[in-house]
């Protein structure tokens, strides 16, 4: 939601400046502009539409000499995607670029109006461009330092002064990283931006304000200078590109026997390098989206597996609950991204209110790596696609690890050896099922042109119908439902028409027969039924996909695959942005 990219160097910003952007666009946006500068002149081009729409107008443009820049894709909160709302913003001697909301924009904006600024967009970030402006005083550290001592809410900035030669940033409760290079040093929202020009980077923490040239990179906080420790990414540039894929949620669905072998390995080997619940009484799963589906399973496998009471929540209600809890309580937090604002802002909660937190995670230098008392790494490496599917399956399988460790810890199972055994198959038997790929395409080509379908199953098979829904809607944007099959009758049937699609997913021995007996009944009312099961033994309908049987614990990871899988084609199959669907953004950094 939102990219930032800064360039200073010998070279003219343009080419990392597109580059950079391009390499964001997974981030969500609707509009992209660039600024660039040089002793006498600051030159803005804007766009709404596509980083292509940017790069024509760019073309049809004399380009200042310059070697230094700001880049933003925007993700439209104040005000509506047009040039006027895009960034760069300019106010007098300053221009930035920024991600985040100000949240007291309204009241500052008020206050400026009164002292004669003129605004010309609707946006926040005109505000606080006029806000740092105000404070100029030709010191741009304690310019900064002052001013967003002002600004309310959350803010990744570059920033430019009419007179400096230099590129200026600050971040707080946004992403912002800055690169280290050879002659030239830059500012990005993560480091996909830039990693073909560098892998070492320096971290950001709030309000920690930085002065960029081509030589040196210096980190101020409250106006003095702090050391700061250069990282290394293991990012490579392949992780940064398709590849011979044509998207990247392709690509990303089949790594997942990889990154599933990553993730495991550090656990199946040795149980005491996983977290051990078993000691809350209670365990609160909060999330959003699919990373809350996932916690849906979660909360499936700690309950009948370890007995501990479980509930789930999206972050964006937790956030403002009234928490109520008197036992021991746990609260485990799932974000791939770690940059969820209300998955942050749910955490902070559960600290204040003096509960513990475990995270699940997959950018190890996000906010909620970092704040989370605890966190469990998947090893997903960069999800570029707007739609989670590698990490979704990281994050069911985490749950499977957790839970294991519970029922193990509390004597509740007995077979831990055997079951880890299975572990060390899943990766070969993920890749039997992303080998029957073509049986999901032509499922894809199949419904593609409906308007409607359905997911149902029970227990632990409604978690999973919950993210093979989502996906299929995301993507295909075809209208899509998840009910648990016993709850149809009470309303949702009738929608049920000739030829709608009905997926059941049916991999629960205790209720797989009443799970059968409502197929049965859509079907008698002629939904056309595609089942996703584990057992051969399950009627034959419509459309029947069996996985291999395993143990409770794995068994979900083995479905996830095929949903997603029927998402992409669906989407493939109707020509859509599959890697960038309408009005998302892959991390959702505002409330
Ligand atoms: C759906 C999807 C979203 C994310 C959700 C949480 O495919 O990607 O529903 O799962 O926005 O994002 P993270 O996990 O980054 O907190």
């Amino acid at each position: 939601m939102c990219g930032i990219v800064g360039y200073v160097g010998e070279q003219h910003p343009k080419e990392c400046l597109i580059d950079g952007l391009k390499k964001l666009e997974y981030r969500g946006y609707d509009s992209s502009g660039i600024a660039i500068k040089n002793k006498d002149t600051i030159q803005i081009i804007k766009s709404t539409g596509k980083i292509s729409d940017l790069e024509e107008k760019i073309a049809n443009e004399k380009l200042i000499k310059s070697n230094l820049g700001i880049a933003h894709t925007r993700w439209a909160t104040h005000g509506e995607a047009n040039e006027t709302n895009a960034h760069p913003h300019k106010v007098n001697r300053v221009t930035i670029v920024h991600n985040g909301i100000i949240e007291n924009a309204t009241e500052l904006k008020n206050k400026l109006v009164n002292e004669g600024i003129v605004f010309r967009s609707e946006t926040d970030t005109e505000v606080a461009c006029a806000v740092i402006d105000n404070y100029y005083n030709g010191n741009p550290i304690e310019t900064i330092t002052k001013a967003i001592k002002e600004l309310k809410g959350s803010y990744a900035f570059g920033i430019l002064f009419e007179d400096q030669d230099k590129l200026y940033a600050v971040r707080k409760d946004s992403p912002l990283i800055i690169g280290i290079g050879e002659k030239e040093n830059y500012i990005a929202s993560d480091i996909a931006a830039i990693i073909k020009y560098t892998d070492k980077y320096i971290l950001l923490e709030d309000d920690e304000v930085v002065e960029l040239s081509k030589d040196e990179v210096k980190v101020f906080k409250d106006g003095q200078p702090i050391e700061k420790e250069v990282k290394t990414s293991t990012m490579t540039i392949e992780d940064a590109n398709k590849g011979n894929y044509k998207h990247f949620m392709l690509k990303e669905i089949m790594e997942e026997p990889i990154v599933l072998q990553r993730t495991l390995n550090k656990y199946i080997h040795d149980m005491d390098q996983m977290a051990d619940i078993s000691d809350y009484e209670e365990i609160h799963i909060v999330a959003c989206g699919s990373a809350l589906y996932a916690g849906m399973i979660g909360k499936c496998l700690l309950e009948d597996k370890a007995n501990i009471k479980c509930m789930t929540e999206c972050a964006s209600e937790y956030r403002y609950k009234k928490i109520i809890y008197d036992r021991k309580t746990l609260v485990i937090l799932i974000s791939q991204s770690g940059e969820t604002a209300d998955t942050i802002a749910a955490m902070r909660k559960a600290h204040e209110e003096g509960m513990d937190t475990l995270a699940i995670v997959n950018v190890k230098t996000s906010t909620i790596a970092r704040e989370a008392k605890k966190t469990l790494f998947i090893e997903a490496g960069p999800e570029i696609a707007v739609a989670t599917t590698k990490a979704y399956l990281l994050q069911v399988a985490m749950f499977s690890l957790i839970a294991l460790k519970a029922a193990v810890s509390k004597g509740l199972e007995k077979n831990e050896k055997e079951i880890l055994e299975e572990a060390k198959h899943l990766p070969e038997y993920l890749r039997k099922v992303l080998n029957d790929k073509e049986i999901f395409e032509n499922v894809g080509k199949e419904i593609h042109e409906e308007h409607s379908a359905f997911f149902i199953g029970r227990g632990i098979d409604y978690a999973m119908c919950e993210e093979g829904s989502l996906k299929l809607k995301e993507v295909s944007y075809i209208h899509c439902d998840a009910y648990q099959a016993g709850e149809l009758k009470h309303g949702t049937i009738s929608l049920i028409e000739d030829g709608v699609p009905v997926f059941a997913i049916i991999t629960d021995d205790r209720i797989k027969d009443k799970t059968e007996s409502n197929v049965i009944e859509v079907e008698s009312r002629q939904a056309r039924i595609f089942i996703i099961t584990n057992d051969p033994s399950i009627m034959n309908h419509h459309f029947k996909y069996v996985v291999e049987k395993l143990s409770d614990y794995f068994q979900p990871i083995l479905i996830v695959p095929p949903l997603q899988l029927i998402g992409y084609y669906t989407a493939l199959t109707r020509g859509l942005d599959i890697d960038k669907p309408r009005n998302l953004a892959k991390s959702v950094t505002v409330e």
